[in-house]
Parts: C-alpha cells; sequence; structure tokens
C-alpha cells in the first residue's frame, strides 16, 4: 500500500513537468483551461496496472514537423495501443480501439515517449531533446516544441517509448534563417487541395524524391469533409474511401478522417522530410464556411438535426481541435477568445516574410452558399464586407508595412483562394460571372490590400493561392484602378501564382479531355487581362526558389493519380524580377506545356520525368508506416 502511493506520487512529480510538453494537452484553448483536459484526472490513471507496454504500442501514422523558427520547430507523432493493456478488462476498461465511434474511453494510463533532435542521424550531440505524455484523451498525437536549436540548419529527430528502444521513423527538418540574416537562397513547395478518394498524393512526395525545397507550404483544404467517395470521388476502384463514410461532425469523425488521409505514402514522407508551414481551408471544417456557418450548416436550428445535432460553432470546434491534435503547427498565437486565430507571420531572413492569412474560418462575411449566388453577386462590392475580419485585416496591413520597413526583399502572401479577379463566364454565364467564395466577392477586402500596397508604395509581393484546382499566374493589379499595361506589366504590385490541385479534380469536369480544357483556358486568358497563364487539365503542385534578384516558380503536372508513381511533368516556368512587380517577359519564356499562355505557345511534348533523383531520401529515411 505504501509503496504503491509512493510510485504514484513519485510518478505525478516526474509527469508534471512533462505533460505540458505536449501542447495537445492545451487544445482548444490554452486560457480556458476548463475546455481543455483535466490533467490531475489522467494523472491519476498513471498507475503501473493500466500503463502500456512498449510491445502494445506503435507509432501509428509517422512523424513531423512544422512552423520553424531560427530556434525551434515542432515536431509531432502518434503513439497508440493496438490492445488491451496488461491486466485490463478490455470491456469495461482499458481497450480504446481506434476510432470506435462510442464514448471516448479515458481510463489506461497515458503514454510516456521522447524526443531527440541532432544535426546527425546518429544523434551523436544531441542539440534538444525531452519527455511527453499522450493519452487517448488527444487522440495518442504528440506535438512538442524542440528549442535550443540554430538558425538555418538542418536537423534530424527521432522519438522513443520512454524506457524502450521502440522509435518512431527518422525524421529531418530544418530552422529558419534568423530574421536580419542573409540567405542566399530558399525553396518552397507548395500545395492545396489533397482530396483522399481523387487519387494518390503523388505530388507530395516528388519533392521529397528531387529534394529540391527547404520548406513545403499548404493553402488548405488538406482533408475533405464529404461522405467516403468524396462526392464523385472514384475511391472505391482505387481502394481510397477515408473514414469514416459518411460525412464527418463529430471529434472522433473528424480524428478519423485525417488518420485516413495520413495513410498516404506520399504525404508521410513530405512530412517526415520537410517542416510544414500550413493553413486550412473551408474543407478541414466544411464546404464554403464563413464566420456564422457553411454551404451545408445554416445557423438554425433545422440544420442542427440535419447534421447530426451539431452546430456551427461545435463542429468549427470539432474539426479545430481536432487538425490542432493531428497538424505540426503552434498554437501559441491560436485562442478560443481571439476566434480560433491560425494567421500568423514567418520571418524568413531578411529574403521574405511568408504571411499566411486565413480567408476562410476566423471571421468572414457571408459567402456564396449556392443557393444565394445572386444576393452575394449583389452585395460582393458592399465596403462592408471582408473575407479575413477587421482585426486580421489590421494586422495583415500592419504585417506588410513591418515586413517593408525592416528591408525584407519580398512579401510572400499565403491566401486561401484566389486573389485576382477572375472573369468566368465562360462556364459560370453572365449573370454571376466571378467566383463570390473567393477575393470576387469581397472587392472591398481586396482594394484595401491594394490601397494599403500602393499607398506605402510597397513591392515585391507575391500572392500565393489554392482552392480552386487550376493553376493562374497573374500580374498584381488594381484593375480599372492603376494604368496597368497587358503588354510590359507596367502598373503593377507584384505578381500572383495560383496553383493546382494534388488531388481535388478540375473545375470544369473532373475527366475533362485536355482539348477541352484548353479551350476553356484560351477563352479565361483571353477576357482577362491581368491572367497570363491558366491551366486547368493538370493537377499538381508548384515550387517557388526565392533569391534577392529574382523568384523562379517552376509549375508541375501529374500524368496519373491512380497508382503511385513518382512521375511529373513540367508545365511552365516564370521569373519575377526584384522591383519589377510583374511576370518577367517574355512570359514563361513563351513556352507552356498546356493551358493558354498570353503572347505565347502550347506545345504538348508529355515528357514525363521520373524524379527519383532524391531517391536516397527514402531509402535513407527506411520509412515504415503501420
Ligand atoms: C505494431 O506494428 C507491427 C508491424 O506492423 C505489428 O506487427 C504489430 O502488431 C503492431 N503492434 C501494435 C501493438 O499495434
Ligand atoms: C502481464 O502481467 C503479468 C502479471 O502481472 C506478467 O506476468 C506479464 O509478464 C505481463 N505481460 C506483459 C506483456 O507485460
Ligand atoms: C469484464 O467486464 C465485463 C463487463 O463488466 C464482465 O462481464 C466480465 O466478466 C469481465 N471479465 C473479466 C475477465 O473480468
Ligand atoms: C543546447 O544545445 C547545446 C549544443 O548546441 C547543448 O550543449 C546544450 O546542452 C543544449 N541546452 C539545452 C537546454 O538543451
Ligand atoms: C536499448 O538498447 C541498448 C543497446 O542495444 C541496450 O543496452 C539497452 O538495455 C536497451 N534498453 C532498453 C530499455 O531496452
Ligand atoms: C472519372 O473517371 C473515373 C476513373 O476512370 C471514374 O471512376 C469516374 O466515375 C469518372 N467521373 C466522372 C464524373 O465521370
Ligand atoms: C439553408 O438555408 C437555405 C435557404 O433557406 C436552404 O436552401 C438550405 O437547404 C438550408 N441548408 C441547411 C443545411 O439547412
Ligand atoms: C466577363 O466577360 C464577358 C465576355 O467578355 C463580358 O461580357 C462580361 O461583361 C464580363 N463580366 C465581368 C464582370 O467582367
Ligand atoms: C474596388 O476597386 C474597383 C476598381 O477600381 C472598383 O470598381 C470598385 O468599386 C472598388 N470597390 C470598393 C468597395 O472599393
Ligand atoms: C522549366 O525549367 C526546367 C529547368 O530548367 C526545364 O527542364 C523545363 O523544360 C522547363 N519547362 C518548360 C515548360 O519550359
Ligand atoms: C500527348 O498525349 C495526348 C493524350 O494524352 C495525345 O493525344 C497527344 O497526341 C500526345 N502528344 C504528343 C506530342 O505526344
Ligand atoms: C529529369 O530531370 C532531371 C533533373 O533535371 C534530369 O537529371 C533527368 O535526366 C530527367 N529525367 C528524365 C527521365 O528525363
Amino acid at each position: 500500500m505504501k509503496f504503491s502511493l509512493v510510485s504514484v506520487l513519485a510518478g505525478s512529480a516526474l509527469a508534471s513537468a512533462s505533460w505540458v510538453k505536449n501542447l495537445n494537452y492545451r487544445s482548444p484553448s490554452e486560457n480556458h483551461p476548463g475546455m481543455g483536459i483535466a490533467l490531475h484526472k489522467v494523472n491519476k490513471r498513471n498507475t503501473p496496472d493500466k500503463q502500456f507496454t512498449a510491445d502494445q504500442l506503435n507509432f501509428t501514422h509517422g512523424i513531423a514537423s512544422g512552423d520553424p523558427y531560427p530556434d525551434s520547430v515542432i515536431l509531432w507523432t502518434r503513439v497508440a495501443p493496438a490492445g488491451p493493456p496488461n491486466g485490463s478488462n478490455a470491456s469495461v476498461s482499458g481497450y480504446v480501439p481506434l476510432y470506435n465511434h462510442g464514448p471516448v474511453q479515458v481510463s489506461t494510463a497515458p503514454v510516456c515517449v521522447q524526443f531527440k533532435v541532432a544535426r546527425t542521424p546518429d544523434f551523436k550531440e544531441v542539440e534538444s531533446s525531452g519527455t511527453a505524455y499522450t493519452s487517448s484523451d488527444i487522440d495518442y498525437t504528440v506535438k512538442v516544441e524542440a528549442s535550443n536549436l540554430t538558425a538555418w540548419t538542418r536537423y534530424y529527430y527521432q522519438f522513443n517509448i520512454c524506457n524502450s528502444n521502440k522509435t518512431s521513423p527518422l525524421g529531418r527538418t530544418k530552422t529558419t534563417p534568423a530574421e536580419n540574416d542573409y540567405v542566399a537562397k530558399v525553396g518552397l513547395a507548395i500545395y492545396s487541395c489533397s482530396n483522399y478518394p481523387f487519387g494518390f498524393f503523388n505530388a507530395f512526395g516528388n519533392s521529397v524524391r528531387k529534394n529540391s525545397v527547404d520548406f513545403v507550404v499548404h493553402l488548405g483544404d488538406y482533408i475533405y469533409e464529404y461522405a467516403g467517395d468524396g462526392d464523385y470521388g472514384y475511391g472505391y476502384s482505387i481502394n481510397r474511401i477515408p473514414k469514416p463514410e459518411r460525412i464527418i461532425y463529430t471529434l472522433l469523425d473528424y480524428r478519423e478522417r485525417i488518420a485516413t488521409y495520413r495513410t498516404d505514402q506520399d504525404l508521410l514522407l513530405s512530412h517526415q522530410t520537410y517542416p510544414w508551414i500550413q493553413v486550412w481551408d473551408d474543407h478541414e471544417v466544411s464546404d464554403n464556411t464563413y464566420r456564422d456557418g457553411a454551404s451545408e450548416l445554416n445557423n438554425t436550428e433545422a440544420s442542427f438535426v440535419m447534421d447530426g445535432g451539431v452546430s456551427v460553432d461545435q463542429r468549427k470546434m470539432n474539426a479545430v481541435r481536432a487538425y490542432f491534435e493531428w497538424m505540426p503547427i503552434r498554437q501559441s498565437k491560436v485562442e478560443m477568445d481571439d476566434n480560433l486565430r491560425i494567421w500568423r507571420n514567418f520571418k524568413i531572413g531578411s529574403l521574405f516574410d511568408l504571411i499566411m492569412l486565413d480567408t476562410r474560418q476566423y471571421d468572414r462575411s457571408i459567402t456564396d452558399l449556392y443557393w444565394n449566388t445572386d444576393y452575394i453577386h449583389q452585395i460582393s462590392n458592399d465596403a462592408g464586407r471582408s473575407l479575413m475580419g477587421s482585426r486580421q485585416e489590421n494586422w495583415f496591413y500592419n504585417t506588410l508595412g513591418e515586413s517593408s520597413t525592416r528591408g525584407a526583399r519580398w512579401r510572400i502572401i499565403g491566401s486561401q483562394t484566389v486573389f485576382s479577379k477572375v472573369n468566368e463566364s465562360v462556364s459560370y454565364g453572365n449573370t454571376n460571372p466571378l467566383d463570390y467564395d473567393a477575393w470576387d466577392g469581397y472587392q472591398a477586402n481586396r482594394n484595401r490590400t491594394l490601397d494599403y500596397l500602393t499607398k506605402n508604395n510597397i513591392g515585391n509581393n507575391i500572392v500565393i493561392s489554392g482552392d480552386s484546382h487550376a493553376s493562374w499566374v497573374s500580374d498584381l493589379v488594381w484593375l480599372d484602378h492603376s494604368n496597368y499595361s497587358v503588354s510590359s506589366g507596367a502598373g503593377g504590385l507584384g505578381v500572383e501564382f495560383a496553383g493546382s490541385a494534388v488531388s481535388s479534380p478540375c473545375p470544369y469536369g473532373a475527366n475533362i479531355t485536355i482539348n477541352s480544357a484548353n479551350n476553356y483556358s484560351n477563352w479565361l486568358e483571353a477576357n482577362n487581362p491581368e491572367l497570363h497563364w491558366n491551366d486547368l487539365y493538370y493537377r499538381g503542385y508548384f515550387e517557388l526558389q526565392l533569391s534577392y534578384d529574382e523568384v523562379n516558380a517552376s509549375f508541375f503536372g501529374l500524368p496519373s493519380l491512380l497508382t503511385r508513381n513518382p512521375y511529373e511533368i513540367s508545365l511552365a516556368n516564370f521569373t519575377v524580377k526584384s522591383g519589377e512587380n510583374r511576370l518577367q517577359r517574355p512570359i514563361a519564356s513563351g513556352i507552356a506545356e498546356s493551358g493558354s499562355l498570353k503572347g505565347g505557345q502550347v506545345q504538348q511534348t508529355n515528357a514525363t520525368n521520373n524524379t527519383q533523383t532524391g531517391e536516397w531520401i527514402v531509402s535513407h529515411f527506411n520509412m515504415s508506416v503501420t
């Protein structure tokens, strides 16, 4: 009796220091502990009879790193039991089956994990290490901040289960340069819209196989909330059915959905190899979300009943909590009192600021919900509308100003939705020719941004955006306001690179032919003066290589998503010279693989490049995911 008491007390003293290392125990709010996990209750379960042995645990969904700073980075993993703890009665207490959709059973002891970080994969000199607990309360996820690191340095990291040699896969990550440091070149791979039942996430793996960048940026739609086959997907034919096989609402639903996505081998490979900087778009919660609802979620009793008894706020909270549990992102700025803020800025040396916006969940005015399109069209130019909410808008403009004042060469603005005006009457018709769910539905917010840049004489701005499942490359211009020259690009304030989807289907038809897609592109390019290249056909991604003199953008298309494969096609390359605030002419050197290029040619070569030049990473990491 006495002995066990002592050991429990000793356990809790050790525990108290280590609980808080797992940032996920603070989810969803640091300032409202009552809404988080009652740690003293979890700690009470930390008794030997309820503990798992290392044999009963596995690293189930790989590892990840993210939100790099000059001196620290977030590390993530998940360690879960597959069976009941030794000696427990599975049907009453111990066993927490994966996503059983029943009440969350929390009566097992927490699991203890350690992490270490070093510059070499043999961990001869560990520069950061620590211990943390996890448990069923937070879906057995582990999220820790590895501190004490050196700026602009590549690191390797690994987790192990405490008092055992059972280790996670080996991970690689990198810190950012210090705020005012010179850094000759930084590479980013930029992704959006990864929809599991629409194909393999080969795009994520290709930048790993090429070893071509430093950081990965994901602009959102990391998961989709739809029913199993993703609405018109073909997941059944390629054995990619995200669980649960219905539209998701509850915390368990969102956890299980993310868990399914996090089995894609190339997604795992990307998380293992590169630190990610990511934001959500709408589908991390629900289609076309805004401040008070979503396309399938009205703020009414009838809608709550239809949606499984879950209100707008509850559903958002479930989605957001699961997101923070599973994504390697910091939560220091995220606070319920601040509408679950995710928008944040990264100062990457004196080379650039990466300004990540939340144009979806934070505080956007009502959007196109399909039944109100005419109305949203009518109000789309109202001065009071905001895509971001006034608090985020103020922060955004101040951050642009500070970035310019501190002398950062470039401002890279991560937006979920396409920023530039796009007249799409070729497919939408002339009544409502714009995408009112994008910046076109919030013209005042766009004007305020352009006005701030113009008045403060801030150049070298590059908007990167996702959401649209197509590629759009434009000069960044205040149409009908500045004196823009289509041929020279004079009058621009920068450039927009909007990328295609990792797998989500073409908006002009899921199985569209390349000829038909290119016909649409021809119309779009011809009827939108600032749009210089558009491609609708290819799923893919793009990379930015940034230096002080210029930014180079390379767009890649994926020939097939029906299997896991490393092939890609170079679609088009663009250059932006510092100080020019427009695409370098001749645009894309006058040649693109598909779509429509203003003043240039489209030459379809179908030349696939097997991108296994960095294959060593795969073998080096010996990735095993169970
Ligand atoms: C852990 O993974 C291995 C390899 O896939 C498997 O054989 C074992 O059953 C798993 N154990 C648990 C506890 O999940
Ligand atoms: C389970 O518990 C029994 C009794 O305490 C012990 O003999 C056995 O070694 C344990 N098994 C494992 C796998 O830990
Ligand atoms: C486990 O619990 C169930 C439900 O309370 C009970 O029926 C069963 O007898 C228990 N089994 C053991 C081995 O204790
Ligand atoms: C920080 O890293 C240095 C090595 O770079 C190491 O000597 C020191 O012990 C570390 N400090 C902590 C608190 O981890
Ligand atoms: C871990 O491995 C080392 C070397 O193989 C061994 O000496 C040690 O006992 C192991 N530790 C545990 C807890 O299994
Ligand atoms: C598109 O093609 C896939 C795979 O061939 C097929 O399963 C799916 O039904 C098609 N979708 C549409 C909308 O035609
Ligand atoms: C929301 O309200 C609109 C307009 O009344 C209606 O068409 C739509 O079906 C409603 N949706 C839900 C999920 O309640
Ligand atoms: C869209 O383009 C069509 C064809 O050029 C034109 O008639 C229409 O006025 C344009 N609409 C907008 C909102 O620019
Ligand atoms: C935004 O700017 C455009 C182009 O100058 C103008 O047509 C539109 O009326 C402006 N809207 C608002 C709300 O300022
Ligand atoms: C883009 O640049 C790469 C590297 O120089 C080159 O191999 C590729 O052919 C270019 N793509 C196009 C479409 O011009
Ligand atoms: C490229 O592939 C398409 C079918 O995907 C085919 O119609 C076309 O002829 C090919 N072009 C070349 C130059 O090989
Ligand atoms: C793919 O591109 C790489 C790097 O440019 C080049 O070394 C390799 O030869 C290309 N492979 C094929 C199959 O064209």
